[in-house]
């Protein structure tokens, strides 16, 4: 089975990208899977091979030569955070060109990728609730932080609506730090000139992954908590290792985890969702309501992110774990 590990992407989480295609790149099964590494950056697509050659992506049909040869690929392992990867747009390409691929179609990943959109679907499902929030498009920018003002309460969480890695985001504690705050969000690499702005839960952090199997079974791994001693989770948090504690699996009773476990896969169903994605959620404090962020459907696999760490508890390899995403989407 031939297997494109594609890489790269349009923003500021193409170095994430990197890393995580790194880790997969490292974990899967070479003795099952011929992997081919492909970068997709704005000026072009490539394959690198071993000695560092570059060949460049037919994109016709997403295919390379080597030596004269021409390689078309069984499967593509999307491993692109935000554009052009998480967004739908690869996706569209692949289904026009009838390469199966490890992620979700392309409209529930353009519908995910915008985090307000998704809060107004997903609010609907029992037991969920999703913090108070403004959305802002380009039109608004003028008049953006009168609008903010009018509706939601400090501290809040301004960040650009379609971004990952906490890039382009802040918490604003002081109405002073608003405009600024804005600005980062709106200007946010490739993500769209709209800006999400929520007020804060005060409780918990989670997040937790959910995937299906080859077999066509839904498999939730446990949760992780988020500890940070930052102000919250922010890029250097999310990958510098040991800046924030990480528990996996996170300490909630049974209760708390059956409810998790419960939501999330209702969350998955709702979206028509495919292959991995994680859920970020916070559990408030004193009431214990769950409290919806959002969902990331080509969530970090470097090193330091929660799938692998949350694969490992669950007792399974990281090997297996991937390949089963690439049986899933074979089949
Ligand atoms: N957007 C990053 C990669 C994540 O969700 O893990
Ligand atoms: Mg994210």
């Amino acid at each position: 089975t031939k297997v494109a590990l594609v890489k790269g992407g349009y923003t500021g989480e193409a170095e994430v990208s990197f890393k995580s295609a790194a880790f997969v790149y490292a974990q899967i099964d070479k003795n099952k899977y011929d992997v081919f590494p492909i970068t997709v950056s704005l000026d072009s697509w490539f394959y690198e091979d071993e000695s560092g050659n570059k060949h460049e992506v037919d994109r016709q049909d997403f295919s390379i030569k080597l030596d004269g040869e021409s390689i078309r690929f069984d499967v593509a392992f999307i491993i692109i955070h935000g554009v052009p990867g998480e967004d739908g747009r690869l996706q569209g390409y692949f289904d026009m060109i009838g390469l199966p691929y490890t992620s979700c179609t392309a409209l529930t990943s353009a519908l995910t990728m915008n985090k307000g959109y998704t809060k107004a679907i997903v609010q609907d499902i029992q037991e969920i609730n999703v913090a108070k929030s403004v959305l802002l498009f380009e039109e608004h920018r003028s008049k953006a932080a009168d609008l903010v003002l009018e509706k939601l309460s400090l501290p809040i969480f301004v960040k650009p609506n379609a971004g990952g890695s906490s890039i382009g985001m802040s918490k604003v504690s002081d109405w002073s730090e608003l405009r600024k705050a804005l600005d980062d969000a709106y200007d946010a690499e490739n993500t769209g000139y709209q800006v999400l702005v929520e007020e804060f839960v005060t409780g918990r952090e989670f997040s937790q992954g959910i995937y299906r199997d080859s077999k066509g079974v839904l498999q939730v791994l446990p949760a992780t908590e988020v500890r940070t001693t930052r102000e919250f989770f922010d890029y250097e948090a999310k990958y510098t290792p040991g800046l924030t504690e990480e528990i996996t699996p996170a300490d909630l009773n049974e209760e708390q985890k059956e409810r998790a476990d419960r939501i999330i896969k209702e969350i998955y169903i709702r979206l028509n969702c495919k292959g991995m994605v994680r859920i970020d959620f916070f559990i408030e404090n004193n009431t214990d309501k769950f409290f919806f962020i959002e969902i990331n459907t080509v969530p970090g696999q470097t090193a330091q992110s929660f799938i692998p760490q949350q694969v490992r508890a669950s007792g399974r390899t990281e090997t297996a774990f991937y390949g089963e995403l690439i049986e899933a989407a074979l089949t």
